[in-house]
């Protein structure tokens, strides 16, 4: 795909960005097939109801074209807002456009939300990177909400009969937070995901492989005994 490089700029979305839903949407999916990874699904009056809402932000080209987009949810009665939804339309990766729309959807929610405290949960190193960059850390699925409203968005997504085998204390995502009480500095949190990017991508693999056994093979240990638990697995609640 030819890459585009174009000064896009990031806005608040609203009414006028409605007829992008679609293309949004489709986009969304279609990444998260490509990936194959899982994705709590929307539907275009999803997407619209939150550029309504005014808690979406939209990038777009010099000549008009979607480019990217994000979201705001609130979870816990506003108590934890996510940023959820992080889409760049391919053939304008890699120019920096998820950093600046992510940057922007921070900004939005930490004026919105300002005691909120802001978590996603995510498959993607890009992703991981960053939030590192704007002071998130990497914490287990308790530090989460427990929001039953949230855990149903899993539902539409390939792995949730992982997350609900691991009694949603774990899945393929890693949780990330940002506590405006309890945070690192964003030059704190950046410097952990340089020194520890290299062991991100190895759990992520290896969370992948683990997590996916119980579904490959039927094999079960013999009767009355318990599988073997290795030190990892205890301390990633894998
Ligand atoms: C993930 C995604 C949003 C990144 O968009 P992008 O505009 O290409 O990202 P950026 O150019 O802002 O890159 C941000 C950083 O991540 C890195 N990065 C980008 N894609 C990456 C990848 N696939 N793997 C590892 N690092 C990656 C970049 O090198 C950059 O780091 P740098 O600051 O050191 O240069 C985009 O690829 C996408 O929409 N993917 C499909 C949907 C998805 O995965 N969404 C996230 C769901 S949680």
């Amino acid at each position: 795909m030819e890459q585009q490089q174009q000064n896009c700029q990031v806005l608040i979305a609203e009414e006028s960005h409605y007829h992008f839903a679609e293309t949004i949407c489709l986009e969304m999916e279609e990444s998260a097939k490509a990936r194959g990874t899982g994705i709590a699904k929307r539907s275009p009056e999803y997407i619209r109801e939150k550029m309504r809402e005014g808690k979406a932000v939209i990038a777009l080209s010099e000549d008009g074209q979607w480019a990217g987009f994000c979201y705001i949810e609130t979870w816990s009665h506003g108590e934890y807002v996510a940023n959820s939804g992080l889409i760049v339309s391919p053939k304008f990766r890699k120019g920096g456009l998820a950093k600046k729309i992510k940057k922007k959807i921070f900004a939005l929610s930490r004026k919105k939300y300002p005691n909120a405290k802001l978590f996603g949960l995510t498959t993607g190193l890009a992703v991981m990177k960053i939030n590192s960059e704007l002071g998130y850390e990497p914490v287990t699925y308790s530090e989460l909400t427990q929001d039953e409203a949230f855990w149903a968005g899993c539902k539409s997504c390939v792995n949730y009969e992982i997350l609900m085998s691991k009694e949603r204390k774990n899945c393929m995502c890693t949780a990330m937070l940002y506590d405006p009480e309890d945070h690192y500095e964003p030059e704190e949190t950046t410097e952990f995901f340089k020194e520890n990017a290299k062991g991100l991508e190895r759990l992520i693999g290896f969370k992948q492989w683990k997590f996916l056994q119980p579904f490959l093979k039927k094999e079960k240990p013999a009767p009355g005994t318990k599988p073997a638990k290795s030190l990892i697995s205890l301390f990633f609640n894998l």
